[in-house]
């Protein structure tokens, strides 16, 4: 496979230059983190202030097995034991490890380490995704905020978090497009559209890693994940190929990983994924000629987990010997949870079949990672000592509650509000009921790393907090979360430490009534229904979007009492939703909320804090209807809604478009968008044009609401896409008051990767789209000479 891609215009200065510029000038002046002389590696300290030439030196001290050592990332568990593997590592044979997530666990290894002969620091890593002791929301709510202070605010607490209990590097951020629902890993990601996902990945990079090199002991390395294409796994099932045309890689899939490359991310994870009939583990053009030619990253590779011996049930390796071949010539530095390359590689190299220079090239990698770590300057930067062990890692004073809150308010997203049942009285009586209204477990969401159930608030404990004696609050299970138990097995097989969906042994008849006489004295039902947790991860794809039966029974139920019905829903994708968008009074999209997620609910039910999430992703009618993004590509016969249907562009049995648009959210109080004005009407291609709003609060209450800027071309060289995101705005507004927003949009908004791959901007008419969702939008056009 080769495709490569030009740019026309912008020439970039890759931001790592920046970093190591930055790097050098606080060396020499002595700033960063004092090291132990005693615990350092054994290569020559008085280099360390130039990173090349102390690496050159390291690895010219190295043997060929300390060198293959470097390539293992070892997963510690149960197949491991912490003495087996201090031992392992003090032999050289280990580079880094991951699922050790204490200051005392990991010190230990790190011992190990520097009893080897070079005294390499190991590094640690864990999959810190949307928090670390503190659970923020996943990455579906946080994307719901488009707020980049909101997401900049869990990673860097999550990063503080991480490496205050001895960890150098997270999994993150996951930055994998999701056009398809039934993919479990949508959950994680932060949704459908490029610019908002490329916005997220840099901020999060930032946030994660800071601005200083080598990282600060309180921050860690980010390794951007999945490189590349994972969320088109075809028809949504984990772990599936994924063909796609160049155009679409490089205009819509790609730009994430790139942000977060430009953004200075240390390290990239490779995808499980096969692209078009090369697995990304051994895929040359993408991990070298996409990677690091095009996008000059500098940085480490890691596989996913077994993904090197993964290559032989691809289909593409003979055997594991043929595997670690392909893997590491293409360019996967190192071996994440298995043997391959520490079994593999001695006798690959001796045969020829591997250079000593892919070997060191690998090496180099790993070992600067580790000095962009702040490991050779100290192998204890964030292990710290042991008399400063926290005594409970899970103490309550080493949570961030505060923050967790407030970013779990703002990624909820309200998606209907009839009569304005919503906000709450804290007063007279409610209902709450559903199977996921108390369920601590399920608050945390996927990937949930070291978040600890019991530690978080439950919808009934946020209610009762916020209520007090003030209302009466009357709580029914109501229903399982599926009386399925082929399906109840499967998420309590996967690999919990517990099982977690833990059936009510009531019947489900029983469960309902009971329910519903809670609801019959109560002045309105709070129903919290959706997904457990499990239901939304890796390995968890679904053929259906609809709530399982058993809470459909309990919703109907409830609807026939007549009392107000509002839906709390707590689920990891888009869900077809048309029964209750019929028939719920509201319905409040809270994804999986984090440790304070309680709390955040019950600050939007009553009201204390006004909704402003945004959807980052399209909700489909049905699963037919899937792939159903907003930024689809231009057709000969477009379906147009309120035009009866023939030859066009459709499904017949259901309306066509999404049952709830990307962009769309509601709040308590009302907006109203002026049309667009522009600065001018033609753009010279070095030039700007000013696009400007007037968004003004047309109701009540204060709120915040987000702009949204989107581009159509209107006739380009290729089919482009009816419209895309290219900037936004969250503004907060006062009752009754107004604000002007302004978007500045240049030739970089306008480019696009023609089908030779170039990035231009063609020279013609483009139009202005603003919104407060990407359906409902004021236009105006300009012509770029
Ligand atoms: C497999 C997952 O695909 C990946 O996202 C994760 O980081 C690794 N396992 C390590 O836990």
């Amino acid at each position: 496979m080769k495709y490569s891609a030009t740019s026309s215009v912008v020439a970039r200065t890759p931001h790592h230059q920046r970093f190591t510029a930055l790097a050098s000038v606080l060396l020499i002046a002595g700033l960063l983190t004092s090291f132990a002389p005693d615990a350092q590696a054994q290569a020559n300290p008085a280099l360390l202030k130039d990173k090349a030439a102390f690496v050159n030196d390291l690895m010219k001290q190295m043997t060929l097995d300390e060198k293959i050592g470097q390539l293992r990332l070892v997963s510690i568990g149960p197949e491991m034991p912490a003495k087996k593997l201090a031992d392992e590592i003090a032999a050289g044979r280990v580079g880094g490890t991951f699922n050790s997530v204490t200051r005392k666990d990991n010190r230990p290894l790190q011992d190990g380490a520097m009893r080897s002969r070079l005294k390499i620091p190991i590094f640690f890593a864990y999959d810190v995704i949307h928090g670390h002791r503190t659970t923020f929301p996943i990455g579906l709510g946080l994307a719901s905020a488009w707020d980049l202070d909101a997401v900049a605010t869990a990673m860097r607490t999550s990063a503080n978090e991480a490496a205050a209990d001895g960890l150098d590097m997270t999994f993150a951020p996951m930055v994998d497009i999701s056009r398809d629902p039934r993919w479990g890993r949508t959950s994680e990601g932060f949704g459908e559209d490029p610019y908002l996902v490329s916005r997220i990945a840099e901020v999060s990079v930032r946030a994660l890693q800071g601005e200083q090199k080598p990282i600060a002991a309180d921050r860690v390395m980010a390794s951007v994940k999945h490189f590349a294409l994972y969320g088109a796994v075809e028809g949504g099932r984990d772990y599936n190929v994924v063909n796609m045309d160049p155009m679409r890689m490089y205009n819509d899939y790609l730009p994430p990983y790139r942000a977060a490359v430009d953004a200075g991310a240390g390290a990239v994870m490779v995808a499980l994924n096969s692209i078009n009939g090369t697995p990304a583990t051994s895929n040359t053009w993408l991990l070298q000629d996409l990677l690091r030619k095009d996008w000059g990253f500098k940085g480490l590779t890691v596989s996913d987990h077994g993904a090197i011996t993964e290559l032989v049930n691809h289909g593409v390796a003979h055997d594991e010997t043929e595997a670690a071949q392909l893997a590491i010539k293409a360019g996967t530095d190192m071996s994440m949870a298995d043997q391959v390359y520490l079994g593999q590689l001695p006798g690959l190299l001796k045969s020829g079949k591997v250079a000593q220079q892919d070997l060191d090239n690998a090496v180099r990698e790993i070992l600067d990672a580790k000095y962009d770590m702040g490991l050779f300057h100290d192998p204890y930067l964030r292990i710290g000592r042991a008399d400063g062990d926290p005594a409970e890692v899970n103490a309550e004073s080493r949570l961030h509650r505060a923050a967790a809150r407030q970013v779990a308010a703002q990624s909820m997203v309200l998606l209907e509000n009839r009569n304005a049942t919503l906000p709450l009285k804290k007063a007279g009586s409610i209902a709450l009921v559903g199977p996921l209204a108390d369920s601590h477990i399920d608050m945390l969401g996927s990937w949930s790393g070291a978040g600890v159930d019991k530690q978080t608030i439950t919808l009934k404990q946020g209610l009762q907090d916020a209520v007090g004696d003030k209302a009466k609050l009357v709580y029914a299970r109501g229903a399982n979360i599926t009386d399925d138990k082929h399906i109840v097995d499967y998420l309590n097989f996967m690999n919990w430490d517990a099982p977690e969906v833990v059936q009510d042994k009531r019947s489900p008849q029983a469960m309902i009534a009971e329910a519903v006489r809670a609801a019959r004295k109560a002045d309105v039902v709070v129903a919290a229904v959706g997904e457990s947790r499990g239901m939304s991860h890796e390995s968890s794809s679904r053929t259906q979007l609809t709530l399982p039966d058993s809470q459909v029974a309990l919703l109907k139920a409830l609807k026939a009492t007549g009392k107000p019905l509002v839906l709390v829903l707590m689920n990891g994708r888009p869900l077809d939703l048309n029964w209750a968008r019929e028939n719920a009074s509201a319905i409040l999209e809270t994804w999986y909320t984090g440790t304070e997620g309680g709390h955040a609910i019950a600050d939007i039910l009553f009201g204390d804090v006004n909704p402003s999430g945004k959807l980052p992703i399209t909700f489909p009618r049905s699963v037919g209807q899937i792939p159903s993004y907003y930024n689809h590509a231009r057709l000969g016969r477009p379906f147009t809604e309120g035009k009866p249907g023939n030859y066009t562009s459709q499904y017949y049995e259901e309306p066509n478009g999404p049952l709830y648009p990307f962009g769309y959210g509601l709040s308590y109080t009302g907006f109203s968008l002026s049309g667009v004005t522009l600065s001018q009407s033609t753009m010279k291609a070095d030039g700007k044009v000013e696009a400007s709003v007037t968004v003004k609060n047309t109701g009540q209450r204060d709120g915040a609401t987000v702009v949204q800027l989107y581009i159509r071309d209107v006739a380009a060289s290729v089919v482009r896409p009816v419209k895309e995101l290219k900037d936004f705005r969250k503004v907060m507004l006062k009752a009754g008051e107004q604000q002007e927003v302004r978007f500045v949009i240049d030739a970089k908004a306008l480019k696009f990767y023609n089908a030779r791959l170039e990035h231009v901007a063609e020279p013609g008419e483009f139009q202005v789209q603003v919104g407060l969702d990407s359906k409902d939008v004021k236009a105006a056009s300009f012509t770029l000479e």
